[in-house]
């Protein structure tokens, strides 16, 4: 329990990260296509926030050492990362945490991990473990479906959670919150059932979508990155989706203007999604 922290959301942990490890003069590292909360958190805490380089949309370790200084104070990963939905494997992570100088922190994003069933994943726990400059944050937003009522949490040493509760506001999580994450992590087989639907219908969406043309990056969350190699044509699927009610994420500011992100809905909306994406390339 002394190794946990709770947040108004783990984007509420995530800033404290920031403010806490990092100030004017600092620099916090991320990926190309990394969750867009981390350079927000990093400037509002007056530091610089440092883009690496991915591969194959995907973080590349070798990029992130190089872009480190002395200055770097915190490295964030989201593992898998929104919106890409790619991952760095257990070795990768182990590589990392080797390689970035001692004195920054790094932060293993998994907001998605329940959802990740590859053999060379971890949520981060066995690093936190081994590790005492590793923090992992997790959430209710995702596969619990409770991102409304703002809880989330991380895991990490006893000295960095001291740390933290220093910044953290008294009262940061409503009872409300409290309430409904329990009762949430109690209902395990809710979690079990929407994985199962989550592995039956990413599968669907990514098929469908390469038999219409449209390239997917492949990933693990529980959504797809379609790539649509055009920006006008992502924006005008967009618009072409949005007029029939169905509302996907323009991920323009990820420096992604050709692809959109669909998550994965029930299945009429699934196939509904299929419908219309397939009557927007017929006619264009
Ligand atoms: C990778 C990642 N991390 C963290 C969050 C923040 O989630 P929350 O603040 O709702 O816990 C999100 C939400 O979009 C996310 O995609």
């Amino acid at each position: 329990m002394n190794n946990i922290i709770c947040g108004n959301g783990s984007d509420e942990i995530l800033s404290m990260f920031a403010n806490c490890f990092a100030g004017e003069g600092d620099e916090i590292v991320y990926s190309e296509h990394g969750f867009l909360v981390y350079p927000i958190a990093a400037k509002a805490a007056g530091a610089t926030p440092v883009v690496a380089k991915e591969k194959k949309y995907k973080a590349d370790v070798g990029e992130i050492i190089n872009v480190c200084t002395k200055k770097t104070k915190v490295c964030f990963i989201a593992n898998p990362n929104n919106p890409t939905g790619t991952y760095l494997t257990k070795n990768q992570l182990i590589t990392l945490r080797k390689k970035l100088p001692k004195n920054c922190l790094l932060v293993i994003d998994s907001a998605y991990a329940e959802y990740v069933e590859k053999d060379d994943y971890t949520n981060g726990f066995e690093l936190v473990n081994k590790f005492n400059n590793v923090a992992c944050t997790r959430t209710f937003s995702k596969i619990y479906g409770l991102a409304a009522l703002r809880i989330g949490w991380a895991y990490a040493s006893l000295e960095v959670i001291d740390y933290l509760n220093r910044i953290r506001l008294p009262f940061n999580i409503n009872t409300i919150a409290q309430h409904a994450a329990i009762a949430a992590i109690k209902d395990q087989q809710f979690i079990k059932k929407a994985i199962k639907h989550n592995n039956i219908w990413k599968p669907f969406i990514e098929k469908e979508l390469i038999n219409l043309g449209v390239q997917i990056i492949p990933g693990v969350g529980n959504f797809v990155l379609a790539k649509f190699n055009n920006p006008k044509k992502a924006n005008d699927c967009y618009n072409y989706m949005e007029k029939h009610n169905i509302f996907v994420r323009k991920v323009l500011e990820y420096g992604l203007a050709d692809c959109l992100r669909i998550t994965v809905g029930l299945e009429k909306e699934n196939t509904y999604l299929i419908k219309i994406i397939t009557d927007f390339i017929k006619n264009n």
